[in-house]
């Protein structure tokens, strides 16, 4: 079982989003999915109450409990575990990132959020783990993104090549207690977070679909 750590202290980054989104695009590539949902605003869960479908798994549970947490997943036989986070607390991050094969660390492209990353890029450091910064909102046209990548090379931490894009499937998805994969499987935003799960299982050490199970269930 692989474990990806979702953080960033700056709110309305995208955390649930990417969590929520990268979970179900594990289960359309034959992944047993967990979220762990450390926030106690409760937003994944939230949208687990609202949705039709059981499957992924939403836990919610407190920082301290996660080793518990994960020990159970993996009990259960999770294969992989994606951990939302609260913005504003380093103590539930830190355990976050500390128990993560991977840290991804959602940021706007705006100048604010740029800023604010130095935070959790430290965070991700503290942890001794490899993370990513994966770029989230990023408008389709013109060269925000390009401009965003430049800003973050001082921090001196990997941006994932595969951006997400402003875009309106990921919140009208979220709304009913779905995802874009689900929502919009054809679409531009299903696309961008096939590949960001993809990337994300490479970096942490996992074969990005397991063909039997995703023929089982699509059967
Ligand atoms: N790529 C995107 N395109 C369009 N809307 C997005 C995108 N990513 C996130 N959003 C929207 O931005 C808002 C904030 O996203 P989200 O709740 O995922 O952030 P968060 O980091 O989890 O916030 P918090 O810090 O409060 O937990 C939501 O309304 C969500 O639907
Ligand atoms: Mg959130």
């Amino acid at each position: 079982m692989k474990t990806i750590a979702i953080i960033s202290q700056k709110g309305g980054a995208g955390k649930t989003t990417i969590a929520l989104n990268l979970a179900t695009a594990a289960e359309e590539a034959g992944h047993s999915a967990v979220v762990i949902d450390l926030d106690p605003q409760a937003s994944a869960k939230g949208w687990h109450d609202h949705r039709q479908k059981e499957s992924p798994v939403v836990i919610s549970a407190q920082a301290s409990r996660i080793s518990d947490v994960l020990a159970t997943a993996k009990q259960h036989g999770a294969d992989v575990c994606i951990i939302d986070t609260a913005p504003h607390s380093e103590t539930s991050a830190l355990a976050a990132a500390r128990a993560a094969d991977l840290i991804l660390i959602p940021c706007r492209p705006g100048i604010l959020d740029l800023r604010g990353i130095s935070s959790s890029v430290d965070l991700a450091q503290l942890a001794k783990r490899p993370a990513l910064v994966v770029l989230n909102a990023v408008p389709p046209r013109g060269p925000l993104g390009e401009q965003a990548e430049e800003a973050i090379v001082p921090y001196n931490i990997d941006v994932a090549e595969t951006r997400i894009s402003q875009r309106a499937a990921f919140y009208h998805s979220l709304t009913v207690g779905q995802t874009v994969v689900e929502f919009e499987p054809d679409g531009v935003a299903a696309e961008e977070i096939r590949a960001l799960y993809k990337l994300a299982c490479k970096h942490a050490g996992m074969i990005a679909s397991n063909k039997a199970n995703k023929e089982k269930r699509t059967a």
